[in-house]
């Protein structure tokens, strides 16, 4: 069925530990491998390793690799991000968008895509995190596919902001974040390509 391709993707890496990505080549075939490009129609040549990590209410936080799935309850956030290996401008002011491509299910995705987050004014530190200080346009909402659910991917990409983007009216923390469509999106607002971009999968609590 559908969800084959994630579980391979899934097998190849769960021996590796939960850590962060070391190769841009690698991101890149792991979108590829989950159809994550054309499911999403955005072209994704990542020139930023873009780094996704949840905080844990005990214990260290979680920073992923593109496709590594993650128990539900890992997820709560919201989470923070970086960008390694590359020093980003500190006054290029960036985007945050993440979307599920599978609601309700990778089978049949009727609701996809859902908005988990979207957020500007996205600034590099000289660390790498990036760091805002303006509300998110649609705040982080946890992973939660349906019980019965294959996992979901969830998609975390990063743009470049355009001049703009803060005046955007298409999405508000109101608006509803079912069938959003994140590269129409990107297109009405001017994001151009995603420069860089994670995923990871989540399934339903156990207790579901
Ligand atoms: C990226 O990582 C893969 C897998 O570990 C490795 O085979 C490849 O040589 C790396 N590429 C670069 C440019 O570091
Ligand atoms: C994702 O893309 C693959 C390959 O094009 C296709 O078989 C599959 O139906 C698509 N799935 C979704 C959820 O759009
Ligand atoms: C998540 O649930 C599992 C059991 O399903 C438990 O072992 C783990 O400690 C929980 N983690 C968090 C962060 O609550
Ligand atoms: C900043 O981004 C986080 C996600 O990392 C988001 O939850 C928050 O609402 C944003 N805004 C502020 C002022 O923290
Ligand atoms: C939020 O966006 C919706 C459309 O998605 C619109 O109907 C509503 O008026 C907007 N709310 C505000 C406060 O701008
Ligand atoms: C999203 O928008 C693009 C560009 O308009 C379109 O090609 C694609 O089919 C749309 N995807 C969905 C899921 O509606």
């Amino acid at each position: 069925m559908r969800s084959a391709p994630f579980a391979a993707v899934f097998l190849s890496l769960v021996t590796l530990a939960t850590s962060q990505d070391v190769n841009l080549t690698t991101v890149k075939e792991t979108f590829d491998d989950a159809n994550i490009p054309a499911n999403a129609t955005i072209t994704f040549e990542p020139s930023v390793l873009f780094e996704l990590t949840f905080p844990q209410t005990s214990g260290a936080p979680v920073a992923v690799h593109a496709g590594i799935q993650l128990p539900r309850n890992a997820t709560a956030g919201p989470p923070t991000f970086s960008v390694r290996d590359i020093k980003l401008s500190p006054i290029q002011p960036l985007v945050i968008a993440a979307v599920d491509l599978d609601a309700p299910t990778p089978q049949t995705p009727t609701r996809a895509q859902i908005r988990h987050f979207l957020g500007g004014n996205f600034f590099a530190s000289d660390s790498g995190e990036l760091l805002n200080s303006t509300a998110a346009v649609s705040e982080f909402r946890q992973p939660t596919p349906p019980a019965g659910s294959d996992p979901h991917r969830y998609v975390f990409l990063l743009f470049n902001q355009p001049r703009g983007f803060n005046e955007q009216t298409l999405v508000n923390a109101t608006t509803s974040v079912q069938n959003f469509n994140i590269s129409q999106f990107a297109a009405d607002v001017g994001l151009g390509n995603p420069i860089g971009g994670t995923f990871i999968l989540v399934g339903p609590d156990p207790t579901a």
